[in-house]
């Protein structure tokens, strides 16, 4: 299978989210990712609900929410509802992460766990069976913009020689300075979904960045 490209729209212009969505849905993205932040968990607020939903509503594209927010399962159910195909919490932020996934899909979504740069991605491995997507988190969450941390290209590899172990077809997200000077390596170490948010919407060509996105490494992918 090949690789996904997930714009993400914490970058997009807010006053403009229409244009956002319309160029998501124009382009050779397959998702369209929606980070919420509770300022709690992450020292910022982005948005909830109600952008969720009025995104969703317009979206073609598979809707991929990324809560970093406390106490999880207090939502996920309602952003399943609202539309996210894939809803995808911290594991940092709850003592339930196995009764988080459960919850999720009780509601219809596919579940993702987020893992924090400093979390060793073994915290997952019992839970990887029932996870439909694992997020590892390339940047320390919170905001747009940042630098990759390089570190973390060890733990995408080891969580697909688990993936690849016990034969199952669990996604890897990268989420976090995700960009065309680093995709390739990212992909070769195992990514199946690239998040990218200034990458895509701060460039000159947000379409013609997304579709170079899609076609990196295409080649010489070990996976
Ligand atoms: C960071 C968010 C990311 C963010 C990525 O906390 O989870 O999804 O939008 O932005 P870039 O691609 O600019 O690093
Ligand atoms: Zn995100």
């Amino acid at each position: 299978m090949s690789h996904i490209i997930a714009p993400s729209l914490l970058a997009a212009d807010f006053l403009h989210l229409d244009k956002a969505i319309t160029l998501v849905n124009k382009s050779e993205a397959e998702w369209f990712h929606l980070d919420v932040m509770d300022g709690q968990f992450v020292p910022n607020i982005s948005f909830g609900h109600p952008i969720v939903k009025a995104v969703a509503s317009k979206c073609d594209k598979v809707v991929d929410v990324h809560l970093m927010i406390d106490r999880p399962e207090q939502y996920v159910q309602q952003f399943a509802e609202l539309g996210a195909q894939y809803v995808s919490f911290h594991a940092e932020a709850t003592n339930h992460v196995h009764r988080t996934i459960q919850m999720i899909h009780d509601a219809g979504a596919k579940a993702g766990v987020a893992l924090n740069p400093h979390t060793p991605v073994e915290t997952i491995f019992d839970v990887l069976e029932i996870v439909d997507l694992v997020v590892i988190m390339s940047v320390n969450p919170g905001f747009g913009g940042q630098k990759f941390i390089y570190r973390t290209l060890h733990k995408i590899k080891a969580l697909k020689d688990e993936i690849i172990t016990r034969n199952l077809d669990t996604l890897i997200e990268v989420d976090g300075g995700v960009g065309l000077h680093n995709a390739e390596k990212i992909l070769q170490a195992g990514a199946n979904v690239l998040v990218a948010g200034s990458a895509v919407f701060k460039s000159e060509d947000p379409l013609d960045t997304i579709s170079r996105l899609k076609s990196t490494g295409l080649d010489n992918l070990q996976y």
